[in-house]
């Protein structure tokens, strides 16, 4: 019998339409659109007025399941990563399979920020891969705009909202999944952190006071491991499978500046015009850049395309995924 593979048969994605524009944020702190376009490459972001992560995913799940023609009862595992859940607990998995009827799986939220989808498709790949399930879904998703200090300049011009899914699905031909190089640093924790509303320190009245329910980033410090990080892993990945940057169709960076972006790219050898690029138009939106970006580019993707999927996040967590494109 041949190896099962985990495929990806179906990418959808979703992002609010209100827009907050660069020029919006000059009215709010003190900032220019021509500061934030060259430092990150970001124009605009879109903004949930109303409504949880969790009626984000479920527009994006309608969506996906409408796309591949199958019933939410057909869905075995829900992974939903998120830096945003609707509460700490349940978990935001649970809230989007009770809201859409998916009354035959189970679910679950898994943190790691910005490299959360990277992580979940490499989790939910396993389930595939095992032959225990035959559907899995991989959210990455969040409501940004419900932690960011927009008296904060420094972080409030990075984030938005929005996210995407995918399904994954067991493939025989071996396409779909293929390897990960994922790490983690807790050390680097206090570079990039909600400091509190979690049990290290419970909310109350000095905490809200001092904004302290709100990303906390030190840009700089982010930035140097950023460029390092999510650079070496995706050039480790390729190395690792023997792949030059003339047999790789995409790189699928997640989009936290543009210069990460670049700098990946460089080290990476892919030239701008295989690079997914869309930060312009939703700035950061966490967990959900990458499945954006396949949902976004999904028409140029051709069956047997190999992907290399690289991120990093707060955590630290950071890595790389190598995939092949399944249809
Ligand atoms: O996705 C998760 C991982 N997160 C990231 O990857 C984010 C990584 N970090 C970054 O993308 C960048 O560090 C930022 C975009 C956050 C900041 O860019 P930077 O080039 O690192 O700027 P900086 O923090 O070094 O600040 C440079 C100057 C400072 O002024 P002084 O001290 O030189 O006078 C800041 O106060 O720019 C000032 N500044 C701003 N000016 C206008 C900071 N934010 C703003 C702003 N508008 N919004």
């Amino acid at each position: 019998m041949s190896k099962i593979s985990a495929a990806i048969t179906a990418v959808f994605g979703y992002a609010p339409e209100d827009k907050l524009t660069n020029q919006d944020l000059e009215k709010m702190v003190d900032t220019n659109d021509e500061w934030i376009l060259s430092r990150t490459g970001i124009k605009e972001r879109r903004i949930q007025k109303e409504g949880a992560t969790s009626d984000m995913g479920v527009k994006i799940m309608e969506g996906l399941l409408a796309k591949r023609g199958i019933s939410p009862n057909e869905i075995d595992l829900v992974i939903c990563t998120t830096a945003t859940p609707d509460y700490v607990f349940p978990a935001t998995a649970n809230v989007i399979c009770d809201k859409i009827g998916a009354k035959n799986a189970w679910g679950y939220d898994l943190s790691a920020a910005c490299s959360g989808f990277i992580y979940g498709l490499t989790t939910g790949a396993q389930f595939i891969q095992t032959g225990m399930y035959k559907k899995v879904v991989v959210i990455g998703i969040d409501k940004m705009s419900s932690i960011i200090d927009y008296q904060d300049r420094a972080t409030c011009i990075i984030f938005g909202d929005g996210g995407g899914a995918v399904l994954l699905e067991p493939n025989q031909e071996g396409l779909g999944f293929q390897d990960a190089i994922l790490r983690s640093d807790g050390a680097g924790r206090q570079f990039l952190v909600m400091k509190a509303g979690g049990s290290a320190k419970p909310a109350s009245r000095e905490t809200v006071e001092n904004r302290e329910h709100f990303v906390y980033q030190e840009g700089k410090t982010v930035f140097k491991f950023a460029v390092t990080n999510m650079a070496e892993t995706a050039a480790e990945v390729m190395e690792r499978n023997n792949l030059t940057a003339d047999d790789v169709a995409w790189l699928v960076p997640h989009q936290a500046n543009k210069r990460i972006i670049d700098a990946t790219a460089d080290r990476c050898g892919m030239p701008a015009e295989k690079v997914m690029v869309n930060i312009e138009h939703y700035g950061n939106t966490t967990n959900g850049t990458i499945p954006l970006c396949l949902w976004e580019w999904e028409d140029k993707l051709k069956k047997g395309d190999k992907l290399i999927l690289a991120a990093f996040g707060g955590g630290f967590t950071w890595g790389a995924v190598y995939l092949t494109w399944a249809y």
